[in-house]
């Protein structure tokens, strides 16, 4: 019979990491910018400081980290910025931190400068890169879904969805008394270039005749019907939201085939790059503040890299790496909800 030898080398790959309270951690916004951004920031930094851990700021996303750009935040950095749009630390696409090699790169900015955790405050693009990270790394992740597209897996709501529900929703109001008084057909583009979250809730919330997403195909013969029918009811102007992007065609593609099928002339508008800006609502502060305490709890309970995510209420942290690819899918009742609505 064989005997394990009492100085049997252990495989440190198959053992679990263990994350202890850092004394110092980093957090970043990256990918495209949502409203809210700015007061998970400020609920890292003041958590942080409550727990005693010294928080920097990476400048422009995972770019501050291949190039080792860090702010430090003290309390008062974050000072009249909850209201705010936008990101004080910026933001960027991955770039260079795509590559192993820039997140090596990080790595090292990061040890040098005493970081031990890192939150990421982003939106799906910048998930795949914080998995990586952790991965590779072994450096504690924990990341803060931030998104107006509400793309990202594990959560119901993402920072940022309903600034820009709200944003495109008082836009589609003004849109509809001059659709009414000009008797007009009216196509809105709205965000959202691989997935139809914005464009569903502003149809419902706006009550459009119709809704075009990438997740679901439409047929312009449809949609025409559509519009002819609700004119047989006595409708004289209909609003039709898109979701922006080659999925759809956007809404000028679909404004020009129905010229050519009803021989009106829609008007198009294309809301674009605003449902970005602004104040961030209520609804946004508060998600955005308690997933940025929550990210900072787990780090300090020692969690390993997670998602945090708001579900039915609750905040939850999903494991960062089965969170990639996740997809994160549209509700077709809500998709039927727009036609009955519109009837
Ligand atoms: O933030 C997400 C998003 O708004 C998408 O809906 C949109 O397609 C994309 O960003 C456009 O971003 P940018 O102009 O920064 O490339």
């Amino acid at each position: 019979m064989e005997h394990e030898s009492p100085h049997r080398e252990v495989d440190a790959a198959s053992q679990p990491r263990r994350y202890t309270k850092p004394r110092r951690i980093a957090v970043l916004t990256a990918g495209g910018d949502a409203p809210g951004m700015n007061a998970a920031i400020r609920a890292v930094v003041r958590i942080g400081a409550a727990a005693g851990i010294e928080v920097l700021g990476s400048l422009r996303g995972f770019e501050g980290l291949v190039y080792g750009n860090f702010k430090d935040l003290g309390g008062r950095a974050v000072a009249n910025i909850i209201q705010r749009g936008g990101t004080v630390l910026e933001t960027s696409r991955a770039g260079e931190f795509r590559t192993a090699a820039g997140r090596a790169r990080a790595a090292e900015n990061l040890r040098y400068r005493g970081v031990e955790a890192l939150v990421v405050i982003g939106g799906d693009g910048a998930l795949q890169g914080s998995a990586a990270f952790a991965d590779e790394i072994g450096i504690n992740v924990m990341f803060v879904p931030a998104s107006i597209d509400n793309d990202v897996p594990g959560t119901d709501y993402a920072i940022g969805f309903d600034t820009a529900v709200n944003t495109a929703l008082q836009a589609i109001d003004r849109i509809r008394d001059t659709a009414f008084a000009y008797e007009r057909v009216f196509i809105v583009e709205v965000m959202g270039r691989d997935s139809g979250f914005i464009a569903l809730e502003v149809a419902l919330g706006g009550g459009a005749e119709a809704v075009v997403v990438p997740e679901f195909d439409i047929n312009v013969d449809d949609l025409c019907v559509r519009i002819e029918q609700s004119q047989l009811r006595g409708k004289r102007s209909s609003i039709i939201v898109v979701s922006e992007g080659p999925r759809t065609g956007g809404a000028l593609a679909i404004a020009g085939a129905v010229k050519q099928r009803l021989g009106v002339e829609p008007r198009v508008v294309v809301l674009g790059h605003i449902q970005r800006g602004g104040a961030p609502t209520a609804r946004d502060r508060l998600l955005a503040s308690r997933m940025g305490a929550a990210a900072v709890q787990g780090i300090t309970d020692g969690h390993p890299p997670a998602l945090i995510g708001e579900k039915r209420g609750q905040i939850v942290y999903s494991p960062l790496g089965e969170m990639v690819g996740e997809p994160r899918r549209l509700d077709p009742d809500l998709f039927k909800l727009v036609e009955v609505l519109a009837t």
